[in-house]
């Protein structure tokens, strides 16, 4: 970690432990010494709340299991009768993982959302951003995989259109997008052995993510945190150890966090779900309308916005990883976007647009907004919104990092907090 170490042992035992391996001296500089900006405000309690969830996720996943049966004729009744209905408090674990993976999924778009606001992306933390990438593509692949699961019919169904896409490859060597798609299935359509080789990948790859956690953890602590005015600190005077100041904060709203988990998980579990996920899954009947999850909705909104299969899933695919990109798509010297009052605005933009674009992710392939006695068809509301999101990335950022005249930004996170006592410190 950043910087000398701190730890001093207290007693013979830890003492000896720490000359063969020094793990105490790791925990101690990592959560208990380790120099936080004195800044860092509410936005910055999502870091710890989504490790919370991944524990969450994880604990609930593996007891589940103990009780899941991944076989197409048993996968369904494994779920809605013995974990709902047999298992002592298997609705419990269910409910919550099920809405715990809405919770993470809440979770880390906030977390990124605060990145992109507060410039964190920006050099020096470009490799902490691109593990946050990492970490969020394999948060999508395991949600998709563990809405399989279940067997009802969007499981089934998602599978089977989001497995499709492959095919597209079709456009561009004839027979390689199908031979794909034949190969991730293991059979002729979406069935058992799609089942068990779903179920294996959802077990699997939490763990890849608790990796990538750490070493996003070790990226972040070797430039330290930015902070919402996107200054580095100037010394001593602008930070403080993060215990017990920000373990008791992100402790304080992580409660707080729960009790807005737990109102969903025992008054509302299925708000987030889909009543046709009740039904088993029939590759006979195929519902009127298949739609992801909705932490997936805008990139859906963007495939569908797309007329031609193989430019849709392109546009997808690009919309993901563009991500990547941005700490060099940002020109501007000023991290924060409190101190940039055109990015400031873009940024309101593109929330909204996300927003919109989940909107229309969720409505009908053929719906429209009835405006006077004009149909307005909501596929141009989601040609809009992939436009924007594309152009806010790939036009706006590098133009307006050089054109727009930043605010000046405080002398140190001192004076700013402390007004004229932190200047003569
Ligand atoms: C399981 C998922 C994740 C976990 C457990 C996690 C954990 C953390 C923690 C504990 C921090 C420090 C506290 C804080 O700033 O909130 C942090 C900072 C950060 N994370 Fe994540 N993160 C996750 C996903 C992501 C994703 C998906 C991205 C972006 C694509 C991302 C980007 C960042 C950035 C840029 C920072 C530094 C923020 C700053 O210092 O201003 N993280 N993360």
């Amino acid at each position: 970690m950043a910087g000398q170490s701190t730890y001093v042992p207290g007693t013979a035992l830890t003492r000896w432990l720490d000359q063969r391996l020094p793990i105490l001296r790791l925990v101690n500089d990592t959560v208990t010494t380790y120099p936080t900006p004195r800044n860092l405000n509410f936005w910055y309690v999502f870091g710890a709340i989504l490790a919370f969830m991944l524990g969450v996720q994880i604990v609930t996943g593996i007891v589940l299991a103990m009780h899941y049966v991944p076989n197409a004729d048993l996968a369904f009744g494994s779920v809605e009768g013995r974990i709902m209905r047999e298992v002592n408090y298997g609705w419990l674990i269910r409910y919550t993982h099920a809405n715990g993976a809405s919770m993470f999924f809440l979770a880390v778009y906030i977390h990124m959302f605060r990145g992109l606001y507060y410039g964190s992306y920006k050099a020096p933390r470009e490799v902490l951003w691109i593990l946050g990438v990492f970490i969020y593509l394999l948060m999508m692949a395991t949600a998709f995989f563990g809405y399989v699961l279940p067997w009802g019919q969007m499981s089934f169904w998602g599978a089977t259109v989001i497995t499709s896409l492959f095919s597209a490859l079709d456009q561009i060597i004839p027979h390689l997008g199908s031979a794909i798609t034949t190969w991730l299935w293991g059979d002729f359509a979406v069935g058992d052995a799609t089942l068990n080789r779903f179920f294996s990948l959802h077990y699997l790859l939490p763990f890849a993510i608790a990796g990538v956690v750490m070493l996003h953890i070790w990226a972040l602590h070797v430039p330290g945190n930015n902070n919402p005015l996107g200054i580095d600190p100037k010394g001593p005077q602008d930070m403080v150890p993060f215990h017990p100041y920000y373990t008791m904060k992100d402790a304080f709203y992580l409660a707080l966090f729960v009790l807005f988990f737990a109102f969903f998980v025992f008054y509302a579990p299925n708000f987030f779900g889909n009543p046709d996920n009740y039904t088993q899954a029939n590759p006979l009947v195929t519902p009127p309308d298949i739609v992801p999850e909705w932490y997936l909705l805008p990139y859906y909104a963007m495939l569908r916005s797309v007329p031609q299969k193989l430019l849709g899933v392109l546009v997808l695919l690009g919309a993901i990883l563009t991500l990547l990109f941005i700490p060099w798509l940002d020109r501007s010297k000023t991290r924060s976007c409190r101190f940039r009052p055109v990015m400031k605005k873009l940024f309101w933009i593109f929330a909204v647009d996300c927003v919109l674009l989940g909107y229309a992710g969720a409505q009908s392939a053929d719906a429209a907004w009835h405006l006077g006695g004009m149909d307005l068809p909501l596929v141009w509301l989601a040609r809009l919104g992939t436009a924007y999101y594309f152009a806010f990335f790939w036009v706006l950022m590098p133009l307006v990092g050089k054109l727009e005249r930043p605010k000046p930004v405080p002398e140190s996170i001192a004076q700013s907090v402390l007004g004229k006592a932190g200047e003569s410190k």
